[in-house]
C-alpha cells in the first residue's frame, strides 16, 4: 500500500499519569501488552492511523528521568502531555513541568501541536478537563495549536478522539 507520512511524537507527563496505558491502547489489539510496569528511561513505541504512522517516544515521568526529555524535543513533531487528572496534590507538578516545556528553546517558538489528556477520568474524584485545563493555564498557549481530551486509558474511553485532532493538526 501507499506509504504514511510518518510523525514523531513526545509523550510526557509525569510518573503514573498513563502514558504507557495511553500508547499501548493506541496500538492493534494483537500488538498490545497485558502487564504495563513504570517505564525505565523512555521507550520507542509506533502505531498507526488511517493517514499516518507515528513514532513515540514514551518517556519515564519519574523525577530522576525527566532530565532525558529536553534530549528529544529537536526530535518530536507533535506532544502528547498525559495528566493524571485525579492527582490534585501533583498538579502544580505538571504545571511547572509543563511550563518548563514550553519555555525550552528547542520548543518554544516551534509549532508543535499539544495533545492532553486528562486521564483516569473514571476515577471517582478527577477533575473535569475544563478544570484540569484551568489549573495548567492552557488558554496562555497561543502558538501552539492545541487540544485537550478526558481519557480512560484503561478502558479506552476519549482516546480516539484525541488521535484524530493530532491527525488533523500535524
Ligand atoms: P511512568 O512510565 O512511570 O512515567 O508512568 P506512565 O505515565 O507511563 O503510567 P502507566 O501507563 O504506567 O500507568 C500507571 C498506572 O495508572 C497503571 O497502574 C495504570 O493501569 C493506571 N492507569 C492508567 N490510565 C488509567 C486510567 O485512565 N484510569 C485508571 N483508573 N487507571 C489508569
Ligand atoms: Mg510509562
Amino acid at each position: 500500500g501507499i506509504k504514511k507520512k510518518e510523525v514523531h511524537v513526545l509523550c510526557l507527563g509525569l510518573d503514573n499519569s498513563g502514558k504507557t496505558t495511553i500508547i499501548n491502547k493506541l496500538k492493534p489489539s494483537n500488538a498490545q501488552t497485558q502487564d504495563i510496569v513504570p517505564t525505565i528511561g523512555f521507550s520507542i513505541e509506533k502505531f498507526k492511523t488511517s493517514s499516518l504512522s507515528f513514532t513515540v517516544f514514551d518517556m519515564s515521568g519519574q523525577g530522576r528521568y525527566r532530565n532525558l526529555w529536553e534530549h528529544y524535543y529537536k526530535e518530536g513533531q507533535a506532544i502528547i502531555f498525559v495528566i493524571d487528572s485525579s492527582d490534585k496534590l501533583r498538579m502544580v507538578v505538571a504545571k511547572e513541568e509543563l511550563d518548563t516545556l514550553l519555555n525550552h528553546p528547542d520548543i518554544k517558538h516551534r509549532r508543535m501541536p499539544i495533545l492532553f489528556f486528562a486521564n483516569k477520568m473514571d476515577l471517582r474524584d478527577a477533575l473535569s478537563s475544563v478544570k484540569v485545563s484551568q489549573l495548567l493555564c492552557l488558554e496562555n498557549i497561543k502558538d501552539k495549536p492545541w487540544h485537550i481530551c478526558a481519557s480512560d486509558a484503561v478502558k479506552g474511553e476519549g482516546l480516539q478522539e484525541g488521535v484524530d485532532w493530532l491527525q488533523g493538526t500535524v
